[in-house]
């Protein structure tokens, strides 16, 4: 079963089985009217029509209307599993309380962990799917879902095995992460002492009884100042890592506390966030295997004029993905169009370079990027095709929703 997806404009997309670093994120293969030819799951062709081997028995044939392919989107750091909203939150950061006073205010993460305890397992798979909908009508196609909103054993549970339940149906390829130091749960925040048997609790009950259900494939901890610890977080993502969950970080997100370099030390898939890293940090990081992952949707609708400093980890050799943090506190958003333009037009970006980290970098970080990330022979047909003449006008033609179709694992699925 060979489709032939013809009258494509342009193709754009980085190359190879692993992601890209500094200068070498600008370097995009661009195909002009060329086709690509997808067999059952994969990629079987991409290149000029009349060069495609003989071999291939096309029975199906799309006309994409002058559209512009690009890889899938991979979004690599969202926490979807969560019931409620926090609209009235966001009025009050309107109103001028910053999020961290709301969150002192018993606001913030404790408001969504209330919610999201609340809610059946039926209703959080039916959240995540809603939520995967909207993610592959604007052109992801894979997208990493963490816990984080149960801080116990039953919620967390709860929420990975949604993410689990939801990924058999879903539209997007879910990657499943334990984020159970996401904060303190309410009963725990008392003390010290309190905070401590928290995270022995993650550490001696959660995170065996995630590996057990292998609900989890990567280990993440919230490193802040008011939240854990670096200590604490080394010590949660040592023990998920003794149970073969690959670390990932939220590092200096709101402050500096070292968690670039405790990411590159740790030899972790990512760090996240990084609006406050230190040159210490964006050093360490630049010079280890450890993805940079910014999520300038988090310091937009923080109101924020910081953001991470793109430019520097890229041009001292980094390798940097984009993602959402797709959440309901601070970046209540599904796209990564709207991700790559505040990448381009916030922190200074190039076009090629937002592409680059909003796909292949982003499944490199996922451990996936000999699999997707790029439209290339031999990979799984994930592929996106945007009503335009050119990949510029991800960038360019801001503020609308571009895409036309998306094909995932070689089904379309818009
Ligand atoms: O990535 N930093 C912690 N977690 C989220 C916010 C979660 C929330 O506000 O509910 C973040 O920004
Ligand atoms: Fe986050």
């Amino acid at each position: 079963m060979a489709t032939l997806v013809r009258n494509l404009s342009q193709i754009a997309t980085p190359t190879g089985r692993a992601g890209k670093r500094g200068r070498a994120m600008r370097e995009l293969r661009v195909h002009e009217r060329a086709v690509i030819v997808i067999d059952g799951e994969r990629i079987a062709y991409v290149g000029p029509e009349n060069e495609k081997p003989e071999t291939l028995v096309i029975d199906d044939d799309v006309d994409a209307r002058g559209a512009t392919a690009v890889p899938g989107f991979v979004d690599t750091h969202t926490h979807i599993p969560f019931a409620g909203f926090r609209e009235s939150e966001f009025n009050r950061r309107l109103q001028g309380e910053t999020y961290e006073q709301i969150a002192a205010s018993g606001g913030g993460i404790a408001s969504t962990v209330h919610a999201t305890r609340a809610a059946t397992l039926e209703e959080l798979v039916s959240n995540v799917l809603a939520r995967t909908a909207t993610m592959a009508r604007y052109g992801t196609t894979t997208a990493e879902a963490k816990s984080g909103y149960g801080l116990d054993v039953e919620c967390e549970l709860k929420q990975l095995r949604a993410v689990k339940g939801a990924n058999a149906i879903s539209p997007v390829r879910l990657v499943p992460t334990c984020l159970a130091a996401h904060e303190f749960p309410p009963e725990s925040r008392g003390s010290d002492a309190a905070r401590e048997a928290y995270v022995s609790t993650i550490i001696g009950e959660i995170l065996p009884a995630v590996a057990e259900e292998q609900l989890a494939v990567f280990c993440d901890a919230f490193v802040e100042r008011g939240v854990f610890t670096r200590d604490q977080g080394e010590r949660v993502l040592r023990a998920g890592l003794s149970l073969g969950m690959m670390p990932r970080l939220h590092a200096d997100e709101l402050s500096d506390t070292d968690g670039a370099a405790l990411a590159a030390e740790l030899g972790a898939a990512s760090a996240d966030h990084l609006m406050y890293i230190s040159e210490r940090g964006v050093d360490a990081l630049a010079a280890s295997a450890t993805v940079a992952n910014l999520l300038p949707a988090t310091s937009f609708f923080l109101m924020s004029d910081r953001y991470a400093p793109a430019r520097d980890l890229i041009d001292k050799g980094g390798m940097v993905s984009v993602s959402t943090d797709c959440n309901p506190g601070s970046s209540m958003t599904e796209s990564m169009q709207m991700v790559m333009q505040l990448a381009t037009l916030r922190m200074k970006m190039t076009v090629e370079e937002s592409l680059t980290a909003a796909t292949l970098n982003g499944a490199h970080s996922l451990r996936i990027s000999h699999e997707t990330g790029s439209i290339e022979t031999g990979k799984r047909a994930d592929f996106v095709l945007l009503d335009a003449p050119s990949y510029l006008h991800l960038i360019y033609h801001f503020g609308v929703n571009l895409v036309s179709g998306v094909w995932r694992d070689g089904r379309r699925v818009v």
